[in-house]
């Protein structure tokens, strides 16, 4: 089972971001309710000296063997980057990542670690993003049908543009189901959550939430629900082991010594044919249920192999995987920010809700501010898919605040949002959840909120590499909460450690009392 120590952070189960591992894990992050607004303290400075990038690993084979080990036990992520940045005194440097050399193309790259560098990864003039979804190993496209899927193109292919539309569309044409799916699909999550914690005094909300994830994504944008087809609740226990196909070797596995992990799921491609069968079973579930897109495929001039591969890739990958790691991360701070937050959180929705005769609406959502502004900190704070790659597409210079870099054509560069979202010079008491930090003034700073591949003012387009279903996975977010306060004064979650890695389990949920 895949831990909370991956490399590719989306295949775990969410960490505490202490890395604490005790079995009940206490909050030791600080999250309050509100603050006066935030201040952008960063200041661009005109001619910034050109620094020679630092760091490189040390000696050959030796190094780069002690970076990865550094990074994936021995430190973590946060802490590799971190205790670097104090060695280097900078926030852009060289470091040797994982996976290991006969999975991975190269493993050395200048990493980015601060608000203002990290953006140069958005640039697809400066930047090519083909084949880095997942970093330096790129599963084989045998399991794709043969295809290179949308998240592995660089908007310089012509398959981007008509892929990106055809998300557009699938994502346009079942606009109207989301709201209602989601309602009946997480109400019954809820009804759910409530017999377990009745019953043993907690439930495990990431298990719950995996079935629920996958129901309604089938429904809201397939209309088809997997409980009622020959899938029934198989759904996510496929995903999980098909997804240990597509990034296993960035994986790190609970129960599986550190050498033989590197020497194997680490270092080789698990066969392919150990997935022939989950692989069919998710193809006869999504095949049928997405003829009305791939209809619209052909007439936006892309076989019906092609989508279909995209589509359910973009499914059971971006969408079931980033929603599975999301939501808990948000039950998970909005918990830490105590009753005084639920409390604020529950006035503020009800009378919303109230407002619009009882329905919960788009424009019932936009009335909730500090609602808005607790999903989009969470989202800067914890971002679920913290690691970005690029390659220069030309020689080019970087900038951080400080000093600015040479990049060579060719180079890979990564970013870790998780410091670039709590860089210093941008927000202030970075490390701290402020859930009315983006309310009001604080609305200026969402274009430092980076979750989506793009400014949060920004917008996926078919020219750019931001994420297509940036506010469908807002909205759903904003639902979650919506849902939750609706029903509940307040809350109350243990992070606990198991064998499978760190869960979030409820331990209660106080019925709405106003
Ligand atoms: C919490 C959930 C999600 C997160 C955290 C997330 C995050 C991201 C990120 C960071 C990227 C850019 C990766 C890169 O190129 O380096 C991306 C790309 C993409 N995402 Fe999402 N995503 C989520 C859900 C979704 C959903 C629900 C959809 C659509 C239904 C979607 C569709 C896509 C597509 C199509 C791309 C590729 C865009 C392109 O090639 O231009 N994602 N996502």
């Amino acid at each position: 089972m895949a831990s909370t120590r991956s490399w590719f952070p989306p295949l775990s189960k969410p960490l505490p971001p202490s890395h604490h591992r005790s079995l009940c894990i206490q909050c030791p992050i600080k999250a309050t309710y509100g603050i006066r607004p935030s201040k952008e303290a960063a200041v661009d400075r005109e001619n910034l000296p050109i620094r020679k990038i630092p760091g490189g690993g040390g000696f050959p084979l030796i190094g780069p063997l002690r970076e990865r080990l550094d990074y994936l036990y021995n430190q973590g992520p946060d802490e590799f980057f971190r205790s670097r940045i104090r060695e280097y005194h900078s926030t852009v440097y060289r470091a040797n990542l994982p996976s290991g050399p006969l999975v991975a193309q190269d493993m050395r790259a200048v990493v980015l670690l601060d608000g203002k560098s990290f953006p140069v990864l958005f640039d697809v003039t400066k930047v090519d993003k083909k084949d880095l979804f997942t970093g330096t190993f790129m599963p084989s496209s045998e399991l794709t049908g043969g295809y290179r899927v949308l998240p592995y193109l660089d908007p310089s292919e012509l398959s981007h543009a008509k892929l990106k539309k055809l998300v557009f569309f699938l994502l346009k044409s079942r606009r109207d189901r989301i709201i209602p799916d989601f309602r009946s699909t997480y109400g019954e999550l809820f009804d759910s959550l409530e017999l377990g914690i009745s019953s043993s005094g907690r439930a495990d909300f990431g298990a719950f939430n995996e079935y629920a994830a996958f129901d309604f994504l089938s429904k809201s944008l397939f209309g088809i629900n997997p409980r009622e087809t020959e899938l029934g609740l198989e759904g996510p226990r496929i995903i999980g082991r098909w997804v240990m196909f597509m990034v296993g070797p960035v994986l790190t596995l609970d129960g599986l010594p550190r050498l033989l992990e590197n020497l194997t799921t680490h270092t080789l491609r698990l066969p392919l044919f150990l997935t022939r069968e989950d692989s069919m079973r998710l193809q006869g579930f999504f095949y049928s249920a997405s003829r009305h897109v791939l209809d619209e495929a052909e007439k936006i001039g892309i076989s019906r192999e092609e989508a279909y591969h995209s589509l359910l890739f973009i499914t059971c990958f971006n969408s079931f995987w980033g929603i599975k790691i999301f939501f808990s991360n948000l039950l998970k701070w909005i918990s830490r920010g105590g009753v005084i937050l639920h409390t604020k959180l529950a006035q503020e929705i009800r009378s919303a809700v109230r407002s619009s005769g009882g329905e919960v609406t788009m424009s019932a959502i936009e009335k909730m501010p500090l609602m808005k502004s607790a999903v989009y900190e969470c989202l800067r704070i914890e971002p679920p898919l913290p690691i970005q790659y690029g390659r220069a597409k030309k020689d080019i210079v970087v900038e951080s605040h400080d000093s600015a870099f040479e990049v060579k054509r060719g180079e890979l560069m990564v970013g870790y949002q998780p410091l670039a979202t709590k860089d210093p010079r941008i927000f202030e008491r970075p490390e701290e959840f402020v859930a009315m930090r983006f309310v009001g003034e604080g609305e200026r700073l969402l274009k430092h909120v980076l979750w989506s591949n793009g400014p949060e003012d920004g917008s996926p387009n078919l020219g750019n590499k931001q994420c297509a279903g940036k506010d469908f996975v807002v909205l759903v977010a904003r639902l979650l909460l919506v849902q939750l306060f609706l029903r509940y004064d307040s809350f109350d979650i243990e992070m606990v450690a198991g064998p499978a890695g760190v869960s979030l389990m409820l331990t209660s949920l106080k019925r709405a009392t106003f």
